[in-house]
């Protein structure tokens, strides 16, 4: 992808999209990963003069302004990080986003309101996009968590301005490209979160790329359910049971390993304290809510002898206290191992931020549905949509 380095900026005005769609605490911003991860671009763009109209969405407002939705406590954060100042404007384009551009001076930031407010960004319409057009001169896209949306924001505006990406969005971009192309061996993906039909396609995609897989989450429970284990009322999708089951023949056939919880951490609802069981022993009434003990062993010395690591999704429901141990054992595995690691999605970053493991990473990446799209070999539209170089 062409650059954003590559040409010249000074006393241009600058649309960057960013991917600042950060969980909030009320007023305040309660993980600021996303925006250190985007400062080097603003950086470089302020150092080189550039004049930044910085664009993000946040949350899922469906093309409605929405108060609890608005970016000012963003700005705020991004204002304390920089320490220079970060104007707003209460519109995402118009008449008064675009005067506002135009009082901008060399190495100032304005940010506009969240993208998701306008009805026309989900939808990519083209009328929206020439309409961020206008706030600008050029394009940069450093939104890679972003990059699987075809948005008005991070693909049609690509149409109208001359574009180039962002060195967030290059670097994603790279990290992923090595471990697709040249993965140390054992190559192994880490997959958990809710839902199995979400993973389906990158578990797929991974069975010709990996030497293993380790299964946790809701989603490990289709494939327990597919290998006949009796998984009473935890979350299964009863109608991906003939597709787990394809896929354990697929992998089985091509001689990956998909590993699967042997024990549990249980319970009947997730407000009761945990009961470890083996994976055999559930009884009815009872719902999986975390891997067990014995998993966490055998899922870190997997990943210990692993040349490459790539985690996405959290093993058990890491938001209750009771049931976050398995995938705290999964983060500190995967900081301790001496393999290339790439972590990716919200849950596994915040695990990884909270035990202070998150520098012992290879590379966290800031897109969660964007890096397994990526994987999958899917074309991302915000990526397509820059020109090569
Ligand atoms: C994310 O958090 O994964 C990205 O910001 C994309 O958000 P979305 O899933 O709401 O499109």
């Amino acid at each position: 992808m062409r650059s954003i380095t590559e040409v010249e900026v000074r006393a241009k005005r600058v649309l960057v999209r960013v991917d600042f769609n950060v969980p909030l605490d009320g007023d305040r911003v309660a993980d600021d990963s996303r925006i250190v991860a985007a400062l080097p671009t603003l950086a470089l763009l302020r150092e080189r003069g550039a004049r930044l109209v910085i664009a993000s969405h946040l949350g899922r407002p469906k093309g409605r302004p929405r108060d609890d939705l608005r970016l000012a406590p963003v700005a705020a954060r991004l204002a304390e990080l920089t320490g220079v100042e970060v104007r707003t404007v209460p519109t995402v384009v118009g008449a008064e986003a675009e005067a506002a551009s135009r009082t901008l001076g060399d190495g100032e930031m304005l940010m506009l309101e969240n993208t998701r407010f306008e009805p026309g960004e989900e939808t990519n319409d083209d009328a929206l996009a020439r309409d961020f057009a206008a706030l600008a001169d050029l394009y940069c896209n450093d939104a890679f968590g972003a990059a699987h949306r075809a948005h008005a924001s991070t693909e049609g505006v690509a149409h109208h301005l001359e574009s180039y990406a962002g060195l967030l969005l290059s670097r994603e971009v790279e990290a992923l490209d090595r471990l697709l192309k040249r993965p140390g061996r054992p190559f192994l993906a880490i997959l958990g979160g809710a839902k199995v039909s979400d993973k389906l396609g990158v578990i797929a995609a991974l069975i010709d790329r990996v030497d293993g897989i380790l299964l946790g989450g809701g989603m490990a429970n289709t494939f327990l359910l597919a290998r006949g284990v009796e998984v009473r009322s935890s979350l299964v999708e009863r109608d991906r049971v003939s597709d787990a089951r394809a896929l354990i023949a697929r992998a089985t056939e091509r001689g990956v390993e998909i590993s699967l919880p042997v024990d549990a951490r249980v319970a009947t609802s997730l407000d009761d304290g945990a009961q470890v069981v083996p994976i055999e022993a559930i009884q009815v009434g009872q719902a999986i809510f975390d891997i067990g003990p014995a998993t966490g062993a055998l899922y870190r010395e997997r990943i210990m002898a692993a040349g490459t690591v790539f985690w996405n999704g959290p093993v058990g429901v890491y938001e209750r206290d009771a049931f976050a141990t398995g995938t705290r054992e999964v983060a500190r595995a995967v900081a301790a191992t001496a393999a290339v690691t790439v972590a990716g999605g919200g849950d596994s970053i915040a695990a990884l931020n909270d035990a202070g493991l998150a520098g012992e990473i290879d590379h966290v990446s800031t897109g969660g549905g964007a890096s397994l799209e990526y994987i999958e070999g899917r074309t991302l539209p915000g990526l397509a949509a820059i020109p090569s170089a």
